[in-house]
């Protein structure tokens, strides 16, 4: 008998057990020193929570909306690349749990399925999440063929215009398997990662995405699609608010998980700043080191709609495909539901900074 997984840690120590080390080091991993990474997961913890007592709380709700679409929890599923390296269904499988869920479900441009077979297996509300390419026409192309497949808003990701140094995935000399390729670019002959002597993901963002990126491709994008563009990756207030000028409907507080820019600082500490300067121009989403449901909480408090979760969802992904995906969503719902009744919170409205102070 296996001791039951009762939260993400345990989902993470048993994905750990199971998957080849260079695959749990790319999931795991963060650029250089790892310092980001481990401080996104550290600030969340070391926000206190000033519970409030006899609130009178019954039952809670924290159905909310993503861009007017209901989602029945705060907490989404955030784009990551190559789900087959955690179970073969890959991606199907993750769609499947976040539409067992009821909850969004962001499809990344690297994945291991095309984007039309998998986006069928979500519900809505479904995102493709973008990664610029050098060749236009190749980025167009992808855009067309998402909203073709059901995509119901445009994840662009700025935070990589090239990729953030894992020294664990050039030891390891990271690449996909025999068999599996970046599915969605497969037709666009550039689905192949190459094996070299470093990261063979690093050499495939080299030699594929367009390093200056600027406000002038999201202009681009926001002129080239009819959906609403989401901008993931930012750091700071005064992007924060360019971005929101320049048409994004709604901005991703990231830093990538610290898998980009190490020493970035925790997103906890910029998401304040970025929703004040922000002000209710567009939504404002966070994500990196989300563990447990308190963590949502305290997002929420300052500020943020909704968070994603990343690693967790692979670690669920690993142990035991659409069911595990599942339990972890699970598993953070149950924890953000006794948060809320513990702080006095019956609704995410009463979610607020004052919770964070004495
Ligand atoms: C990512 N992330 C990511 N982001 C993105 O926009 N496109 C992508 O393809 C990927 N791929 C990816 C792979 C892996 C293995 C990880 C761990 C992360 C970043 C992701 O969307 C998100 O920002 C972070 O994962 C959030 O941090 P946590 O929840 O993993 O701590
Ligand atoms: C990563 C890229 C692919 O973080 O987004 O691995």
């Amino acid at each position: 008998m296996h001791p039951p997984l009762l939260n993400v840690a345990d989902y993470a120590r048993a994905a750990r057990a199971k998957l080849p080390k260079e695959v749990y080091d790319y999931y795991e991993g963060g650029a250089l020193d790892e310092i980001t990474l481990r401080e996104n997961t550290a600030g969340w913890e070391g926000l206190k929570l000033y519970y409030r007592v006899l609130a009178g709380v019954g039952a809670r709700e924290m159905k909310t909306t993503m861009l007017g679409q209901s989602i029945s929890m705060p907490i989404a599923v955030a784009p990551t690349a190559f789900h087959k390296l955690a179970c073969a269904e890959g991606e199907i499988a993750t769609a499947r749990a976040a539409k067992a869920a009821r909850t969004l479900f962001i499809l990344s441009s690297l994945s291991n399925t095309a984007m039309e077979p998998a986006l069928a297996e979500a519900a809505s509300p479904r995102w493709f999440q973008l990664y610029i390419y050098k060749d236009r026409g190749i980025t167009a192309d992808l855009v067309k063929r998402a909203e073709a497949a059901g995509a119901e808003a445009i994840v662009l990701t700025v935070d990589a215009p090239g990729l953030g140094t894992r020294e664990r995935d050039m030891r390891n000399r990271f690449t996909l398997p025999e068999g599996l390729c970046v599915e969605n670019l497969s037709p666009l002959g550039k689905g192949r990662m190459p094996e070299v002597r470093g990261s063979g993901l690093a050499a495939y963002v080299r030699d594929n995405f367009k390093s200056d990126l600027s406000f002038e491709d999201l202009d681009w994008l926001c002129g080239c699609s009819r959906l609403p563009i989401v901008v993931k990756g930012v750091c700071r207030s005064d992007d924060g608010r360019r971005v929101a000028e320049h048409g994004a409907k709604a901005i991703v507080v990231s830093n990538h998980g610290g898998r980009q820019l190490d020493t970035a600082p925790a997103t906890c500490e910029v998401l304040p700043h970025i929703v004040e300067a922000v002000d209710d121009r567009c939504e404002i989403y966070v994500d990196g080191g989300i563990r447990r449901g308190s963590d949502a909480l305290k997002a929420i408090a300052l500020g943020a709609r909704a968070v994603l979760v990343g690693r967790p969802i692979l670690w669920g992904l690993t142990v035991a495909g659409q069911e595990g995906v599942l339990s972890v969503l699970e598993i953070l719902r149950r924890e953000l539901d006794e948060a809320m009744l513990l702080c006095g919170s019956t609704n995410l409205k009463e979610i607020n900074r004052s919770l964070l102070s004495p």
